[in-house]
């Protein structure tokens, strides 16, 4: 058997990135955010770690780091507060944990873990999250600290509105983070986090927690993290979709991405992007929007780091 070569990627959304409004000082910032995620997973799969703690690791960079819209920096709901998701899933014996509508928890990614690897379920929402995470020591935070001026000037924009806004297409704020990664050992695994959509409201539930939608792993075919407008992304069932038309109708990784993200999607007017690696160590970064924050790297191999 072929050594395998393990592999990561990340990513920050995607969505209507104008070229135009990003500065060069924002572009840079940008990198740099990427640049330091993908750091942080890579160098486990480097160390020979597993791809999960990989994925977990990138995830929780990606929370901390205030310019994306997950953990610190996630968007403000219709009544001023944050409400969280996320997801987890290991490849290697179809574990998943995801939590939704989650406020105060400093890194969703965590409990998503946490409910995947000690709850005996695989979902959890709410009150019932959050009393499950008091019980795991999971870290918590007060409201403020996920407050950024940026989501809180978005949210301004729309309050008194009906309407809800995907952070995707406001600006330069972009929505969504993710990994997926290949370890050495052949494992594959992914995960992602969101706050969401902007001024969301009634306990609004985008892919990003769902298990098969925005996040899915299974060794015998792919690993995908998706970010885009959640809705359609349920309808289209995309993570397991990649999986299935690889398990099922013998495409490749990029035949799979290309046919969900460029085609299925569109057509029905799903705007966003996936992030993915397959269990030989192709790496797809596909997108149908105008940008997606993305990096990926084998181990020993360059570094790509894109927006556009
Ligand atoms: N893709 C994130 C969401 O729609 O909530």
């Amino acid at each position: 058997m072929d050594k395998i070569t393990p592999c990561i990627a990340i990513h920050g959304g995607a969505g209507t990135i104008e070229k135009s409004t990003l500065t060069p000082e924002l572009h840079d910032m940008y990198t740099h955010a990427l640049n330091q995620c993908i750091q942080a997973g890579y160098r486990i799969l480097q160390q020979g770690g597993s791809a999960i703690d990989a994925v977990t690791t990138s995830v929780t960079a990606l929370e901390n780091e205030p310019l994306f819209n997950a953990g610190k920096g996630a968007v403000f709901t219709h009544s001023g507060g944050h409400e969280m998701d996320a997801s987890i899933m290991d490849g290697s014996n179809l574990m998943a944990g995801g939590v939704t509508c989650v406020r105060n928890i400093k890194n969703p990614i965590m409990l998503a873990r946490t409910v995947m690897e000690k709850s005996g379920f695989v979902l959890l929402s709410s009150d019932g999250a959050e009393e499950f995470a008091k019980l795991n020591n999971i870290a918590f935070e007060p409201n403020e600290y996920f407050d950024t001026d940026t989501r809180y000037q978005q949210w301004q924009k729309i309050k008194d509105s009906e309407f809800m806004q995907l952070d995707h297409n406001v600006n330069l704020k972009k929505g969504t983070v993710g990994a997926v990664a290949l370890d050495q050992y052949g494992n594959l695994a992914a995960a992602t986090s969101t706050g969401g959509m902007t001024n969301k409201r009634y306990n609004r539930i985008g892919d990003t927690p769902i298990v098969g939608i925005g996040t899915y792993a299974n060794n015998n075919t792919c690993a995908i993290s998706c970010t885009g407008h959640g809705e359609y992304f349920i309808r289209s069932v995309v993570a397991y979709d990649v999986s299935c038309l690889m398990e099922y109708k013998g495409l490749s990784l990029q035949e799979a991405c290309e046919l969900v993200v460029n085609d299925k999607l569109v057509k029905l007017g799903g705007e966003g992007g996936l992030i993915a690696i397959d269990h030989l160590g192709n790496i797809e970064l596909p997108f149908n929007s105008e940008g997606m924050y993305r990096a990926s790297q084998k181990v020993g191999g360059e570094r790509f780091i894109a927006i556009h």
